[in-house]
């Protein structure tokens, strides 16, 4: 019974914070496993959570590897799940099972410049390199982060973010001018090309809506990026998150099991329908 595929762990709330409300509300669950259970992740691995009459969704792991006493995920509200996960409070018991799919190669980038760029719940699934070359600071170069929301109300690890700019260039955007926004007004691909970080010995990381992602990858190779110093990931449905149903499939890969993680150079390969 125990090896079977399918059987969640049983994880345990121990934090909730509400990052943005309304229509598009994300919040974030800390959670820790019980019963000694549990397993390890990579950056960019992702976990199918369940909830008990509702249905499983596959939601990124938003916490570094390296915090070993809870995992982290921030979870926008769009249907079914992740409605009755928004309504779980601290205590409650939710199904967890992973972790899935590759990961960032955050190794073989030690030495570089990291640059990250997201947009709406996209940081989260880029949050736990950022939490990794922190808390190992001396193992990389200069870090830069651009992240943008819609209006000042849609900027989640806003507190975060705040802490971060000891350790890294934090460039935060909103869609258009708000009173009081002393920051970048616009969209978070113009102020990647505002601020014109350099391809010199750097990676850029970028997750978020697909019409982002697409003017981001265009503006940075129009800065002199490789294909290959480009990684982002792609969110495609998924059911069993483990190679077997097909649904999450684009051409000849499983994104569940060869993505979500590719470089552009990879990505570039696969047919448009992603
Ligand atoms: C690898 C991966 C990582 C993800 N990481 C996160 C994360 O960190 N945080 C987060 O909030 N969400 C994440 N998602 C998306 C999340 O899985 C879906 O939003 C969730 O499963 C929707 O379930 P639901 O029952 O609430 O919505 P449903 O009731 O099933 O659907 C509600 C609406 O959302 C749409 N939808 C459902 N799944 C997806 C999807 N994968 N992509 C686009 N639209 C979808 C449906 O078409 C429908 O319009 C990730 C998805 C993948 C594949
Ligand atoms: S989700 Fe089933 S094969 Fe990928």
């Amino acid at each position: 019974m125990s090896d079977n595929i399918y059987l969640p762990k049983m994880g345990r709330i121990i934090d909730v914070n509400s990052e943005v409300e309304g229509a598009r509300a994300i919040k974030t669950f800390r959670v820790e496993f019980v019963n000694g259970d549990g397993f390890d992740h990579e950056c960019g691995q992702c976990a199918m959570l369940s909830v008990f009459g509702k249905g499983e969704s596959m939601i990124s792991i938003a916490s570094s590897p390296l915090i070993k006493e809870y995992k982290q995920f921030s979870i926008m509200r769009v249907g079914r799940v992740t409605t009755a996960i928004h309504d779980m409070e601290i205590g409650d018991v939710i199904g967890v099972r992973g972790p899935y799919g590759n990961n960032f190669p955050v190794e073989d980038w030690k030495g570089k410049n990291l640059i990250f760029i997201g947009g709406g719940c996209g940081l989260a699934p880029i949050w736990p390199i950022i939490q990794t070359a922190v808390l190992q600071r001396k193992d990389f170069k200069d870090i830069t982060v651009f992240y943008g929301g819609r209006s000042s109300r849609d900027i989640m690890y806003a507190k975060e973010l705040e802490k971060l700019r000891g350790d890294a260039e934090v460039h935060l955007s909103i869609d258009s001018e708000e009173e009081g926004w002393n920051e970048f007004c616009g969209f978070v691909p113009t102020n990647v090309m505002d601020k014109s970080p350099s391809p010199k010995n750097a990676i850029a990381i970028t997750c978020g809506p697909p019409i982002m992602i697409k003017f981001v990858i265009q503006n940075l190779k129009g800065a002199g990026f490789e294909d290959t110093q480009i990684y982002t990931t792609i969110e495609n449905k998924m059911k069993c998150g483990i190679g077997k149903c097909g649904r999450c499939n684009v051409g000849k890969d499983y994104v569940c099991t060869k993505g979500p993680v590719y470089s552009w150079a990879d990505l570039k390969e696969l047919p448009q329908e992603y």
